[in-house]
């Protein structure tokens, strides 16, 4: 089976497409799973995509991420700025997690500027609109990757050599 990466999308997401286009752009979340899982077969991974209006819901996923998946990639969406529950989530279930988001948070509205997943977060990928999913799959499969126990090099065959 391959391992398997949690993508999760807070409140309003389910919107993408329609709403606030200028911002969020015209893709809607079906076509950004349907490009991740494209993405997941290239770097021989699979995805798990889901998305909330309900913060206690995220909270639930996430606790199951813990023993079924090998990272996180999330946009808590307005979650981002409030949720002290989501980022206590996140700490317990000591995965890898890339924070996502289509706008730039930095650019737009004070109370946008702070985010509280951050404290749980490796990295953050945002201001790329729905590409920066892709680009943070990419940065997880890295992840991954390189926290593979390397494979013990196989003991050659043959006789050992005599040293005295
Ligand atoms: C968002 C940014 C948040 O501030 C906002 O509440 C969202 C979407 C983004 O992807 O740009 O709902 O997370």
């Amino acid at each position: 089976m391959k391992p398997k990466i949690m993508v999760l999308n807070g409140p309003n997401l389910n919107l993408l497409g329609v709403r606030q286009p200028q911002i969020y752009g015209h893709d809607t979340l079906a076509d950004i799973e349907s490009r991740l899982r494209t993405r997941a077969r290239s770097h021989e991974l699979a995805v798990d995509m889901r998305q909330s209006n309900h913060e206690g819901e995220l909270v639930t996923w996430i606790q199951g991420a813990r023993t079924t998946c090998v990272g996180i990639i999330i946009n808590p969406a307005a979650y981002t700025h409030t949720s002290v529950a989501i980022l206590d989530a996140l700490l317990a279930c000591d995965l890898p997690v890339i924070e996502v988001h289509l706008s730039n948070p930095h650019k737009r509205e004070d109370f946008r500027h702070r985010s509280f997943v951050t404290l749980a977060a490796k990295g953050v990928i945002a201001g790329f609109g729905a590409h920066g999913y892709e680009l943070a799959l990419d940065a997880m499969a890295k992840l991954v990757e390189d926290q593979r126990v390397p494979a013990k090099p196989a003991k050659r065959a043959g006789k050992k050599r005599r040293t005295n």
